[in-house]
């Protein structure tokens, strides 16, 4: 019976993520609707990639596929060397949980938490609390995080006492809180003001480079797109075209600055 122990290593010869072929379609009434056509990638471990395309292209569905939330309708995914398609649902949410951390498009904080709430109840379910080798939430790593983002004095507050940007920010440590080997950031950016979304990108640029954390982002601003190493142009289902990022080498600024 296959299954995911959660201690398996990445294969550093290996990509991380692997999609072959794959074609997602949605039945919508009699429609049928192909959001994900035939597509093929991979991302080696401690890449940024950044994937732009327009509305309807099917970046979501990609990423929901990429990590495990939906079934493709044809294809495979693979991350770190093991087929998602060979676990059942129960070892496939283990290997998403302990490796991979979304960022929605829409943030889905849970209503009756507050932000901190939000945050620990993303780790406890993450699995890293819990058992003989659990490890309880990184109360310092926390406050960096916080502090990058601008969150410190926020997290007391509910989701709904929060701006889209605050609740954006959380969201975005709400993922980086249990340091994942893998970080699908859908529009992270897509609601923010320009100071605010330096901060997002800062915060995900340093956890890619000093944590090594392959990150893959979503986004319609072409200067967000610049500081991947990797741009990759969705269109109709299909990756159409891919380019390196022309910001990709740039300097970080230091922690807490904008971009
Ligand atoms: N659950 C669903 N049922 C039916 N059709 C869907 C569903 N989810 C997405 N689609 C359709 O699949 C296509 C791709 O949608 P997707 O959300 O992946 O696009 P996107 O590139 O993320 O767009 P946006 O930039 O607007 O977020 C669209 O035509 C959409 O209407
Ligand atoms: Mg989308």
């Amino acid at each position: 019976m296959p299954g995911y122990n959660g201690n398996v290593q990445p294969d550093s010869a290996s990509p991380i993520i692997l999609a072959e072929n794959l074609t997602k379609t949605y039945q919508a009434g009699k429609v049928l609707v192909t959001a994900v056509r035939g597509l093929s990638m991979s991302v080696e471990p401690g890449e940024f990639v950044a994937i732009v395309g327009p509305s309807g292209s099917g970046k979501s569905t990609l990423f929901y596929l990429l990590g495990g939330l939906t079934r493709a309708t044809s294809g495979r995914v693979v991350i770190d060397g093991i087929d998602f398609a060979t676990l059942d649902d129960g070892a496939r949410t283990k290997l998403r949980r302990h490796r991979i951390a979304f960022v929605f498009q829409k943030f889905n904080l849970l209503p009756t938490l507050s932000a901190m709430g939000n945050i620990e109840i993303a780790y406890t379910v993450s699995g890293r609390a819990s058992g003989p080798n659990g490890t309880p939430m990184d109360l310092k790593y926390l406050d960096h995080l916080s502090e990058i983002l601008s969150i410190q004095g926020r997290l007391v507050h509910r989701p709904a006492e929060l701006s889209g940007g605050e609740q954006q920010r959380v969201a975005i440590a709400r993922a980086l809180i249990t340091r994942p080997a893998i970080v699908l950031a859908d529009e992270p950016t897509g609601n923010l003001d320009t100071r605010n979304s330096d901060a997002v990108l800062n915060m995900l640029l340093r956890s890619n480079r000093e944590l090594g954390q392959t990150t893959l982002m979503i986004t319609h601003n072409p200067e967000a797109a610049a500081i991947a190493g990797r741009i990759l142009y969705m269109r109709d289902g299909e990756i159409v075209r891919e380019e390196k990022g022309s910001r990709a080498n740039e300097v970080l600024p230091p922690a807490g600055a904008a971009v």
